[in-house]
């Protein structure tokens, strides 16, 4: 069956009428039910420290920013974790600014302790770190990476992140070597990040094939006036700008899961933010089939800004698990069980399998989907 030609990928997402993309939200979600099935997975938010040396022009958490940082003390960590069991979820990503604060030991003791003491799966998202480190922490029980390239495109990559020094970031490489070391890997973009193009978007969506990824995140890009692309006189690539809406994520979303089958994919808090009401559901409804609920304890939420007005940060994660397991449920679907990898449709790849062998992808013998072009 012949794959998403680029021509193809940009017509969609170039695509306005309404009726034509029911039928791409149908498809991708009918792709979505054959290769992940019903269930959605839960994935509990623990954001454990906002400091960061990066300066990216789009995040609220840029160094350049004085605002009050937190970090997290082991015992927050690990009290956060075990109300994710609670609740009933299978993993909890830990995330943070790139904060070199958070030591490579002091974070591996805390992954062991969680392995032990429970059966979480556990995600980083801790930015660009070193190699030895990302070795250690999988030694020591992270199952998975997190880490968007935000733009294939080099061009926008550069003006939009500073480099620190000298080192040039090349997260597409680190991503293969996250792969390497075992993990699986994650990544994705913001769409109508200031100076995207349809044509750019359309590449990232094709990176997203050709690495295979595991796991892809996609969420409206949302202005923070207090970061450069916040900014009104912000530079945007003009009448190709990608625009920042929801139909626009919904899109992409679908679009990769046309060419990611077996990705899980998170209808993402952003997504939410743009549209309270229903905009989680949308996007499971395209081809999603992740949530990633917030348990960051109370006093630290307002201090992880990455965009303003971040839909859901007053609700305690008690609430929040309720509320999305009744949006679950009236969609006719499952709360996911277990850690929720990608391999979980077939019983003998469980987690643990997978670890003692962690390149075996199990490759599906279902043919690869096909949009017929309307
Ligand atoms: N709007 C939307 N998403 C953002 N991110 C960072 N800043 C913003 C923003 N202003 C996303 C980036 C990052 C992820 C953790 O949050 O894609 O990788």
């Amino acid at each position: 069956m012949p794959r998403l030609t680029h021509e193809e990928i940009l017509h969609w997402l170039r695509e306005e009428d309404p009726a034509a993309l029911t039928t791409l939200f149908a498809r991708a979600d009918e792709v979505r039910r054959t290769h992940v099935g019903d269930e959605v997975h839960l994935r509990g938010l623990i954001e454990i420290s906002s400091y960061c040396v990066r300066q990216c022009h789009y995040c609220g958490l840029r160094m350049a920013r004085t605002m009050p940082r937190y970090r997290m003390t082991r015992d927050e960590i690990l009290t956060a974790a075990r109300s994710a069991v609670e609740l009933g979820f299978g993993t909890v990503v830990l995330q943070s600014g790139e904060d070199f604060g958070i030591e490579a030991e002091w974070l591996a003791e805390v992954l062991r302790t969680i392995k032990n003491e429970t059966p979480l799966a556990i995600t980083l998202s801790l930015g660009e770190r070193h190699s030895d480190e990302l070795r250690l922490w999988r030694a020591s029980g992270a199952d998975r990476y997190l880490l968007r390239f935000e733009t294939s495109d080099p061009a926008l990559y550069a003006a939009i992140h500073p480099r620190r020094g000298v080192a040039v970031s090349d997260r597409v490489s680190l991503l293969r070597e996250l792969r390497a070391l075992g993990y699986e890997i994650g990544s994705g973009v913001m769409t109508g990040i200031p100076g995207q193009t349809h044509e750019m978007l359309t590449r990232d969506i094709e990176l997203f094939e050709a690495l295979d990824l595991d796991m892809v995140g996609i969420g409206p890009f949302l202005a923070h006036p207090d970061t450069p692309l916040g900014a009104p006189n912000a530079p945007t690539a003009g009448a190709d700008q990608v625009p920042s809406s929801e139909w626009m994520v919904l899109k992409a979303v679908a679009l990769t899961r046309l060419v990611c089958p077996e990705a899980n994919l998170p209808s993402t808090t952003a997504l939410a933010t743009i549209n309270t009401l229903d905009g989680r559901e949308h996007g499971l409804e395209s081809g999603a089939n992740v949530f990633m609920p917030i348990l960051t304890p109370a006093p630290y939420r307002q201090m992880y800004q990455i965009y303003p007005g971040k839909a859901c940060i007053d609700e305690d994660a008690t609430q929040c698990n309720t509320c999305l397991r009744e949006r679950i449920e009236r969609l006719g679907r499952t709360v996911g069980t277990g850690p929720g990898g990608r391999f979980t449709r077939t019983a003998s790849h469980s987690l643990l399998a997978l670890r003692s062998q962690p390149r075996f992808i199990p490759r599906n013998n279902s043919p690869s989907p096909l949009v017929v072009l309307s």
